[in-house]
């Protein structure tokens, strides 16, 4: 997959942008408020529908404006040319997406098209805060590997909310409960077990990428499903339902799956300075695009927002060889070019250079003086 040509309209400070990337590495480069990470925010509405830096979507949109749209030429792994398109009014509550012309059925459509992972310098969340994102990065994987994934985390969520609804609500009927029990209980089975096989199938391609990407040793990539690991989980929701009624949810299962990073027995992100950490999740997100690769011939976009931060030279030499080694499209931004073309290469036909300033974006030769901004 990859995204053979953009335009942005009313986006932030992209008032009309086109951009036609290469399909292997692509940098941005500009100074600071250019426009850069609205870019990647763009790319990033266009496959999930939603920014990675606020929910608020109406942040997103150009001061003044009454609409902001993106529009998007993918081309498939399979060859086929989609078309894809994401428009919000602001005076609508629904964003309207088009694929081929057409109103999808849901967003899944649209994520299964375009798998995109963000590394940016807030990727160090995924180790120091909550179990959800991991969740979701695991789901990530799963979602993308099987396509029965969706099906299962679907019934899964319906029967957990139909659960804690009725723990919660009135008295209790036990016999709609059970129901839903059985439910939660099919669907979180398969939900776990899909998970448990993406983890097994990321664990040796993370540890070798981590290898290559850091000095760090001894670290182990473990999943936790949220529940006891010798109880079927329709045992457990029924041992646990007064308790559960008591504290009015369902305490355990797939819900509080995590994914645990840890040396010597204790969590690992304690022992990793910053620049450790993005090197960390960053071999974790290349991982999934390898695995992705590996075992269903698809290829993911990389979302690299400000590449050096935190990295010294050596290791973004080292990061920057690893993104030339796997086989997706890969959009990057920098404030500085001069260590990426030292780690790229300039001559490198597999690297197209653009040049963001004021929300306008240009094709930039590396190595001319006076067409970057340094
Ligand atoms: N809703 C908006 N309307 C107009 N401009 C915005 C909006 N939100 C942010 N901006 C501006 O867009 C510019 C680009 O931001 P950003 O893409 O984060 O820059 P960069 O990543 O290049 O540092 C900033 O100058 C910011 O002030
Ligand atoms: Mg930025």
């Amino acid at each position: 997959m990859s995204l053979e040509q953009l335009d942005i309209k009313r986006l932030r400070n992209l008032q009309q942008v086109r951009l036609q990337p290469g399909p292997r590495l692509n940098v941005l480069s500009g100074a600071n408020g250019s426009g850069k990470t609205s870019l990647l925010e763009a790319i990033h509405l266009l496959s999930l529908g939603r920014s990675f830096r606020t929910h608020r979507l109406k942040a997103v949109m150009q001061h003044e404006a009454e609409a902001f749209a993106v529009h998007g030429r993918i081309r498939h792994d399979d060859g086929m040319l989609w078309s894809v398109g994401f428009e919000r009014r602001r005076d609508e509550d629904d964003s309207r997406i088009q694929l081929q012309g057409r109103r999808p059925d849901s967003l899944v459509e649209l994520a299964r098209l375009l798998p995109v992972q963000v590394i940016n310098p807030d990727t160090f969340r995924l180790l120091e805060g909550g179990p959800r994102e991991r969740r979701q990065f695991i789901d990530w994987g799963a979602f993308h590997l099987d396509t029965r994934f969706i099906h299962h985390w679907q019934r899964f969520q319906r029967a957990l909310k139909q659960r804690n609804h009725l723990l919660r609500h009135g008295r209790m009927d036990v016999l709609q409960l059970r129901l839903w029990e059985a439910e939660l209980a099919t669907h979180g089975e398969a939900v776990d077990q899909l998970r448990g096989q993406l983890v097994t199938a990321l664990r040796p391609i993370f540890e070798q990428l981590l290898g290559a990407l850091t000095e760090i040793t001894d670290l182990k990539l473990g999943y936790s499903r949220g529940w006891d690991k010798q109880t079927p989980l329709a045992a457990l929701l029924e041992a646990s339902r007064s308790r559960d009624q008591d504290q009015g949810f369902t305490q355990s299962g797939p819900q509080r799956a995590d994914l645990r990073l840890t040396r010597y027995g204790r969590p690992a992100v304690d022992m990793l300075s910053r620049g450790q950490q993005k090197l960390v999740v960053s071999a974790l997100k290349l991982a999934q695009g390898q695995l992705l690769e590996t075992l269903v011939a698809r290829r993911c976009l990389y979302l690299v927002d400000d590449l050096p931060s935190e990295l010294d030279l050596h290791h973004r030499a080292l990061f920057c060889e690893q993104l030339k080694a796997q086989a997706g499209q890969v959009m990057m931004t920098t404030v500085e070019t001069e260590s990426l073309r030292h780690c790229l290469g300039a001559d490198d036909t597999e690297v197209a250079w653009f040049h963001v300033e004021h929300g306008q974006i240009s094709p930039a030769k590396p190595f001319m003086t006076g067409v970057s901004n340094e």
